[in-house]
């Protein structure tokens, strides 16, 4: 693995120790690279009126786009009750993340004793929604 990605592995990690879950007890960080080289990190936001609830990508995702960054190099996310077990992203964020994504862009997933797995958008979500040109 690149350093890189252990550095932002553990920027996901860190930030993930924050996650409000209160109702899912389900604890979600993810860090994003963006074109420059920054790193902007979000975790898992829960609230009582569920639906409102936000996703740890989508946080970090919103993060970047604040800082100004165009581009996702790559994103780590971790998640799990206590010790992380693969957190396959949600649907919503997939759609989330292909914005911002190119073919280039790894998906870092940390599953069980450190174990990670690089994903591509286009395996994980194929043949996506684009508006016409
Ligand atoms: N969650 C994320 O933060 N990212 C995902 O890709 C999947 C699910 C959160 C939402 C909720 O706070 C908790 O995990 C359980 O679904």
């Amino acid at each position: 693995m690149k350093t890189d990605d252990e550095s932002l592995i553990r920027a996901a990690s860190a930030v993930r120790q924050n996650a409000y879950v209160p109702y899912s007890g389900y604890f979600v960080g993810a860090a994003v690279l963006d074109e420059a080289g920054r790193v902007h990190a979000g975790c898992n936001v829960e609230n009582t009126a569920f639906p409102q609830g936000t996703c740890a990508e989508q946080n970090a995702i919103g993060a970047m786009v604040a800082a100004g960054g165009k581009r996702i190099v790559a994103i780590a996310v971790i998640g799990g009750t206590e010790e992380p077990i693969t957190c396959m992203p949600c649907g919503a964020c997939r759609q989330r993340i292909c914005e911002f994504a190119d073919r280039h862009t790894r998906i870092l997933l940390v599953g069980e004793n450190d174990t990670t797995t690089s994903y591509r958008i286009e395996e994980l979500l194929p043949a996506s929604f684009r508006l016409p040109d």
